[in-house]
């Protein structure tokens, strides 16, 4: 019998620091998350240098417990994974340098893994027959991309957006709302007691292309509504404002998806990335793919906002297909999907 692969990953591009023992790509022993997520609400945002710092405090204490978890041994181990773009080039840097650090002294092979791969590989955990090709739209904070995943690490980039990532204008029309950071959540929830029809927005797209998304018209549209019915003492519902807001972002996101993936010929559609796990992106999707004949995969919440687990899952087939990284692994901050 084959000896399993295990392999420690680890994960710090943005506000967490993950870590996560996965075996065999798809079974997760351990799965560890440090988020400094009240520390940079204070300031509306992620703040880079204090993400950084907060890192190099909790990289060790993360390792350890997903090690203790996993109930492994360093011996174990058949490779060290990690997350070296794109993200905070100071915070991609904790943890590039920490995984080099180890497979160095345990010997051990590095994997260098794209962030947005281990975010569409975070559906290979709980969908064990769930194999490329299909189509994929990644919905985080810092990209919106409709892709086809061709195989395990090739991708084809069919949209992307043109401006604010999806997430991004979730969190800016929260914070207009004055909901806070991260504002994804709160709109999520502030959504269901409003009604997603109280108000027409613009909807997310480009002119010309397909399968490209544009939010900065969106999120305009929502802040000129509020200026407008404050300078006319008008009160707002902030629900409905949500509501409708949530409503004219997640119908775009799968009609491009669906319109995808019946051009190009795929009857699976992916969701991933942080805002994957809002509950009217799910439901719009399910209730397009059902009315398409498309089969749907979505991970579950913690699976969807940065994690490790995701990035052991990517660096598992990496590790089969032979990819090695030198010592000269370096983080690289706008790194392209597909690009090594
Ligand atoms: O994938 P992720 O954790 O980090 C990046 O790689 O960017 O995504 C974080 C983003 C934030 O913008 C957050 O507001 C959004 O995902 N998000 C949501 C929801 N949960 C997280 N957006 C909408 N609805 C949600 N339920
Ligand atoms: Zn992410």
């Amino acid at each position: 019998m084959e000896k399993d692969t295990l392999i420690l990953a680890i994960e710090s591009s943005c506000d967490e620091t993950a870590a996560a023992v996965v075996k065999n790509g798809r079974e997760v022993l351990s799965n560890v998350i440090s988020s400094q997520i009240d520390l940079h609400t204070l300031f509306g945002g992620v703040v880079p240098e204090i993400a950084s710092r907060k890192h190099i405090e909790k990289i060790n204490q993360v390792i350890e417990q997903a090690m203790s978890d996993a109930k492994v041994d360093w011996d174990d181990l058949s490779a060290i994974g990690v997350t070296y773009g794109p993200g905070l080039v100071g915070a991609l840097l904790v943890g590039v340098a920490e995984a080099k650090a180890i497979a160095y002294a345990r010997k051990l092979p590095l994997i260098g893994v794209h962030h947005i791969e281990g975010h569409v590989s975070a559906n290979f955990i709980e969908h064990k027959d769930l194999e490329p090709p299909f189509l994929c739209l990644i919905v985080s904070g810092g990209h919106t991309h409709l892709v086809i995943m061709k195989d395990y690490g090739e991708f084809e980039i069919l949209g992307r957006t043109r401006d604010d990532a999806a997430g991004e204008a979730f969190d800016k029309v929260a914070r207009a709302i004055g909901l806070g950071y991260p504002g994804g959540p709160k709109i999520d929830k502030l959504s269901k007691e409003g009604n997603p029809h109280a108000i027409t927005f613009p909807k997310a797209k480009v002119d010309g292309s397909p399968y490209d998304f544009s939010f900065s018209g969106i999120k305009s549209a929502v802040l000129n509504y509020i200026n407008q019915n404050k300078m006319q003492n008008k009160e707002i519902n902030d629900a409905d404002l949500a509501a409708s807001f949530q409503q004219a972002v997640v119908e775009v996101l799968s009609d491009h998806a669906v319109k995808a993936a019946k051009e190009y010929g795929y009857n699976k559609v992916v969701l991933a990335g942080g805002v994957a796990s809002n509950s009217a992106l799910r439901a719009q999707f399910k209730k397009d793919c059902e009315k398409n004949g498309l089969e749907f995969y979505y991970p579950s919440p913690i699976l969807c906002t940065d994690n490790a687990a995701m990035i052991g899952a990517a660096a598992y087939y990496e590790y089969k297909k032979g990819v090695r990284s030198g010592w000269d692994l370096n983080a690289i901050p706008n790194l392209k999907l597909g690009e090594r």
